[in-house]
């Protein structure tokens, strides 16, 4: 059985093709970041249009890359929501016009269950339950996850979610757009200790998170300090480690809490080296495993749409032919809408 995978909702066109024998066997992904990097942050309805271009020939490359016809494909995955309503839009149309024409299901995604299930497709996959941190550009969330679809949320965040902080305090240092990675490689050269950011909600209970505190704390440090490269990659470190620091300490709280040993990281921040290199010391001091994907399968991309959707597939949750025409997305869809009771 094959699924084709297609997620664009934001600015990533991913394309990936699914095979339940033999894995993964084609992934193709076209990044939209050099056309918003002048505006400082995404232009949603350049991010459609951007889309539209892109995704027919990515769908044309998956297949000569993976030598699939489309007659040899069973279904379409696609991400219904959260992200863009453009962008969503654009994806939706083009799977559920094909899986039409190929005369096949089409299967509404959660972007979000698709990052969740990320780490399925690397070769020590985590088995359930187990605790997830999300984290991306638009969400930060700890999750009890016992089975698919049963998401029990822990916690999240009450304001910016950690890639948003990663990328306003990144703009504050007058990094490029999107500046997670490229913070984190200016924060390498930064030396610990020289300033201290706070770590916010960490001394109360619960497991909720505030980081926009962090992005005025920078604001603040920048405005008092004359900046030379030594010292924006010291921000960077402190800004860095003050949100790893974080991190753990609310995800250590998490398996405590429902006494799970197994923590999955996943979405767009969890491609961070440093969180991933201490997150795993610190899981392993506890007796406990920490899972991630490969760095690329962090940030959005089409194989965790083709992977989720052979799991439903599986399981029968697909639209069929008379409905594939009504298409419908959801810019905003909590995970736990999808739960299972
Ligand atoms: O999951 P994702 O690709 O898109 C969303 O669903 O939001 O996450 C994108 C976010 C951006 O905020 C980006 O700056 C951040 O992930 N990011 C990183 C790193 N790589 C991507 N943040 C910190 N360190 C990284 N290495
Ligand atoms: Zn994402």
């Amino acid at each position: 059985m094959r699924i084709l995978g297609i997620e664009t909702s934001c600015d990533d066109t991913g394309i990936a093709i699914y095979d339940d024998q033999y894995g993964l066997v084609a992934n193709q992904l076209y990044s939209q970041a050099k056309l918003h990097a002048k505006y400082g942050g995404i232009v949603p309805e350049l991010a459609a249009r951007n889309h539209v271009h892109r995704t027919i020939p990515l769908i044309q490359a998956a297949l000569r890359e993976s030598a699939i016809f489309p007659k040899q494909i069973d279904a379409i995955a696609y991400t219904a929501g959260p992200g863009l309503i453009g962008a969503l839009i654009v994806g939706a149309s083009i799977a559920c016009a094909l899986a039409f024409a190929w005369n096949i299901p089409s299967i509404p995604i959660h972007h979000l269950e698709g990052h969740l299930f990320s780490p399925m497709l690397e070769e020590n996959p985590p088995k359930f339950p187990f605790v997830a941190l999300l984290i991306s550009g638009g969400h930060t969330q700890l999750f009890q996850v016992t089975n698919i679809g049963k998401y029990n949320l822990l916690g999240e965040s009450i304001d910016d979610a950690v890639g948003e902080a990663f990328d306003k305090t990144a703009k504050l240092l007058g990094l490029d757009y999107p500046g997670g990675a490229i913070l984190s490689l200016l924060a390498k050269k930064g030396r610990a200790g020289r300033f201290n950011f706070p770590r916010p909600m960490t001394d109360r209970p619960g497991l909720n998170f505030s980081f926009s505190g962090l992005k005025t704390f920078a604001a603040i440090t920048i405005s008092q300090n004359q900046l030379n490269d030594q010292m924006r990659a010291d921000i960077a470190r402190a800004f860095e480690d003050a949100v790893i620091d974080t991190l753990i300490i609310k995800s250590m709280r998490a398996l405590k809490e429902t006494g799970l040993k197994r923590l999955v990281i996943a979405g767009g921040v969890s491609a961070n080296f440093a969180l991933r290199k201490r997150m795993r010391k610190k899981i392993e001091d506890y007796n406990g495993e920490m899972f991630c994907a490969r760095p690329n399968f962090c940030t959005d991309n089409g194989a965790m749409i083709a992977y989720v959707g052979m799991v439903h597939f599986k399981r029968g949750m697909v639209n069929s032919k008379s409905s594939a025409l009504s298409i419908n997305v959801k810019p905003r869809w909590p995970l736990t809408a999808l739960s299972i009771v």
